[in-house]
């Protein structure tokens, strides 16, 4: 007998859910210090745009798409025409892959919060940080814990593991953020930094800028895995969906517009550049909390914030391959976990050691971590994006009515979507090449 696929147990958890995955590191390492190397408030501008008029765009088809055809992606090709069947696998590798590194910053995110908890705070954070990566083990097991606790949730399922996390874990989040922010704004260089955030200098504006919004808004919105197809495909037959979609971006953008409140004061008030890159979060702030009463709780808080957004995504991102496996390949869910498990950590585990053992590793000139970054976000999530958009455009127009509705707006979008779209993703992908 075949099972009854799970549908979300309201509209709300589905949102919450939805909103979980989507707002994970992208929002609170990456966005901020993208933000921060492109100039602040005119790239806000720039990624605003986008997120609202291209983005929502592929968000919409992928959950159109799920909640027409039911299934994970594999099934959903494959219902489509099977010769398509190759775009679900590429799927498939896609979320595959990018949990093998996003776990090992969530390891590192596990060992902050420890020593912010109970250990002895370092003295110097770069040097804390090139110490620890350097370990053969510490990193290496967090990140498998990190994948254990990510992972039992989508093994349990759907309502009573998926949804129950992030309705316990997102409020939790949202109410750390505020908290952080507000705390932030008390700060000498709290001007400053909303300056940074939200005056535009147009001077510095420039066409890489646009690239990098394009791909840090896909990246964020969890779209080019399938995932949301998958968390369509549990969706009730009544839900509109572009106003779910526009529900999602608006969420979404508030939490990493609230991360930059919460972090630029902070960069300003200690004087170091917001340009500072990929470890401001693990190195420069925790150098800045050091100076600022109340050291521990204020960076556990941190720490426990980044946590619970990178969990919610991790989920997410398990989902995505274990619905593969169980609904596709017709595995149990405890065969599929398992499965996941071997999986990820055989990819995890190198991409983890290429920060000390294996940092001479290289692949096109990039460590292995280097390496699995830039196949999925620079190749195969626009890959897996431009897929949809020209399936959906092109084989089945009739998603469009489902994906955007029936009035005015709902045909400029679906011109975009025809026409626009597959060559601005290319774009996206020839010049991510480079
Ligand atoms: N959106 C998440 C973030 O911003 C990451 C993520 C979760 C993701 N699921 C995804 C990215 C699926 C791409 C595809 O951190």
């Amino acid at each position: 007998m075949e099972n009854k696929r799970p549908e979300w147990s309201s509209y709300i958890s589905f949102i919450i859910a939805a909103v979980g995955s989507a707002v994970g590191l992208g929002n609170i390492w990456r966005f901020p210090y993208i933000m921060g190397k492109c100039g602040g408030a005119i790239f806000l501008l720039v990624y605003l745009l986008l997120i609202a008029f291209i983005c929502v765009i592929p968000l919409s088809v992928e959950l159109a798409v799920g909640k027409s055809y039911k299934g994970d992606p594999i099934t959903i090709y494959d219902k489509i025409n099977p010769k398509l069947k190759i775009f679900g696998y590429l799927c498939l590798i896609t979320s595959i892959l990018i949990p093998c590194f996003y776990f090992v910053v969530g390891g590192w995110i596990l060992n902050y919060m420890w020593i912010f908890l109970v250990n002895s705070i370092p003295a110097d954070f770069a040097q804390y940080f090139g110490t620890l990566n350097s370990n053969p083990i510490i990193p290496v097991a967090l990140t498998l814990i990190f994948l254990l606790i990510s992972l039992v949730f989508p093994f349990i399922g759907l309502n009573k593991g998926i949804e129950k996390a992030n309705n316990i874990m997102m409020p939790i989040f949202v109410v750390m953020l505020i908290i952080l922010a507000g705390y932030a704004l008390t700060l000498p260089g709290a001007k400053e930094g909303l300056e940074f955030m939200f005056k535009p200098d147009f001077s510095k504006f420039n066409s890489e800028m646009i690239l990098l919004a394009l791909g840090q808004a896909l990246f964020t919105l969890s779209i080019g895995i399938g995932i949301m197809m998958t968390y369509g495909s549990y969706l009730k037959k009544d839900v509109n969906i572009l106003k779910s979609s526009y529900t999602l971006i608006f969420f979404d953008t508030l939490v990493a517009v609230l991360a930059g409140i919460m972090i630029f004061p902070i960069v300003f008030t200690n004087g170091i550049e917001p340009t500072a890159g990929a470890t401001l979060v693990f190195i420069s702030l925790p150098q800045i909390f050091l100076t600022l009463p109340f050291t521990r709780i204020l960076a556990f808080v941190f720490f426990t914030l980044l946590f619970f957004a990178a969990v919610t995504s991790g989920i997410s991102l398990l989902e995505a391959s274990l619905s593969c496996y169980s609904e596709y390949f017709k595995m149990t869910r405890k065969k599929a976990a398992v499965l996941v498990f071997i999986l990820t950590s055989a990819i995890a585990i190198p991409a983890s050691l290429s920060f000390g053992m294996l940092s001479d590793f290289k692949i096109l000139g990039k460590t292995f971590f280097d390496f699995l970054d830039f196949s999925t976000s620079n190749i195969l999530m626009p890959l897996c994006t431009t897929a949809i958009c020209i399936v959906a455009g092109w084989i089945i127009p009739h998603i469009k009515q489902e994906a955007f509705g029936i009035n005015f707006y709902a045909k400029i979008l679906g011109f975009l979507l025809k026409y626009i779209l597959p060559v601005i993703l290319l774009l996206v992908l020839i010049l991510g090449l480079r």
